[in-house]
C-alpha cells in the first residue's frame, strides 16, 4: 500500500496521514517532519532546509529527494507507506515513480485533500504543534484536553515558525505554482481521488478509507 497525500499547506494531509498509518499499520513519512527534526537537532541538513522553510519556499529537489529515498529504503517500508508532503514538484514525482518502478512496484493511491485558500489561512493561524512528538492540534477544531499541552507527551504546544500569516500566503503561492500540477500527473495515472477537506476530520477519513478499500 503506497499512498501519496496531496493538498495545500494546512489542508489536513498530516492529520489524515497519521490516521491512515495507524489504521493500516504502515509508516507515516513527512518530509516536513524530517526537516523539522533536523532543524531541532541543528544538523547541516536542518540548517540548509530552514533557510527555505522560513521563507515559505520549497527545499531544493536534490536534497529532498535524497532524504526521501533514503527513508523509503528502510525495512519498515516493505509493506508500503503514506507520504505526506512528498512529492511536491513534478521532478520529485518523476524520481519517485522511477525508483518505485525499479522495484517492480508502483504508487497505488494519490489522495488530494481539497480545501480553499481562505479556509487554509484560518486553519494555519489556529494550528498548534508539539515540538517533541509532532502531534498537531487546532485551537478551535481539534483541541488538546488541557489547553496548550500535548495529550500524547505533555510538552508545551507551539505555533510553527512557518505558520505566520505572511509565510502562509507565500506557501500557498508556491503550492499553486509548483505542487498543484501533480494533481494532473496522478489523475493521468488513474490513481487520484479528491476528498473534501473542509469536512470534519472523521468524515474526511471515511471518504479516504472508502477509496482505499474500494
Ligand atoms: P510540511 O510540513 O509538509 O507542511 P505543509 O505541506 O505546508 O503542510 P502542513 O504540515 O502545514 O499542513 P497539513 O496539510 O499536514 O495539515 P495539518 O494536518 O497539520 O512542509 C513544511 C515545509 O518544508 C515546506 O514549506 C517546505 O519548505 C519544506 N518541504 C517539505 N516537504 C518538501 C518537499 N517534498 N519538497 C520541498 N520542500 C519541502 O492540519 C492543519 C491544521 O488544521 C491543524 O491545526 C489541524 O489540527 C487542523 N485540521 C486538520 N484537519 C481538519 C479538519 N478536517 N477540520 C478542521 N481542522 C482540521
Amino acid at each position: 500500500m503506497k499512498i501519496i497525500m496531496l493538498g495545500a499547506p494546512g489542508a489536513g494531509k498530516g492529520t489524515q496521514a497519521k490516521m491512515i498509518a495507524d489504521k493500516y499499520n504502515i509508516p507515516h513519512i513527512s518530509t516536513g517532519d524530517i526537516f523539522r527534526s533536523n532543524i531541532k537537532e541543528g544538523t547541516p541538513l536542518g540548517m540548509e532546509a530552514k533557510e527555505y522553510m522560513d521563507k515559505g519556499q520549497l527545499v531544493p529537489d536534490d536534497l529532498t529527494v535524497r532524504i526521501l529515498l533514503d527513508r523509503v529504503s528502510k525495512d519498515d517500508c516493505r509493506n508500503g507507506y503514506v507520504l505526506d508532503g512528498f512529492p511536491r514538484t513534478i521532478p520529485q514525482a518523476e524520481v519517485l515513480d522511477n525508483e518505485v518502478a525499479k522495484l517492480g512496484q508502483k504508487i497505488d493511491y494519490a489522495i488530494d485533500v481539497n480545501v480553499p485558500d481562505e479556509a487554509i489561512v484560518r486553519r494555519m493561524g489556529g494550528r498548534r504543534c508539539c515540538p517533541k512528538c509532532g502531534a498537531t492540534y487546532h485551537i478551535e477544531y481539534i483541541r488538546p484536553q488541557k489547553e496548550g499541552i500535548c495529550d500524547e507527551c505533555g510538552s508545551d504546544l507551539i505555533l510553527r515558525d512557518d505558520d505566520k500569516p505572511e509565510t502562509v500566503l507565500k506557501r500557498l503561492e508556491v503550492y499553486h505554482q509548483q505542487t498543484q500540477p501533480l494533481i494532473d500527473h496522478y489523475s493521468k495515472l488513474n490513481i487520484l481521488r479528491t476528498v473534501d477537506g473542509t469536512k470534519d476530520m472523521q468524515e474526511v477519513f471515511e471518504a479516504i478509507t472508502e477509496y482505499l478499500e474500494a
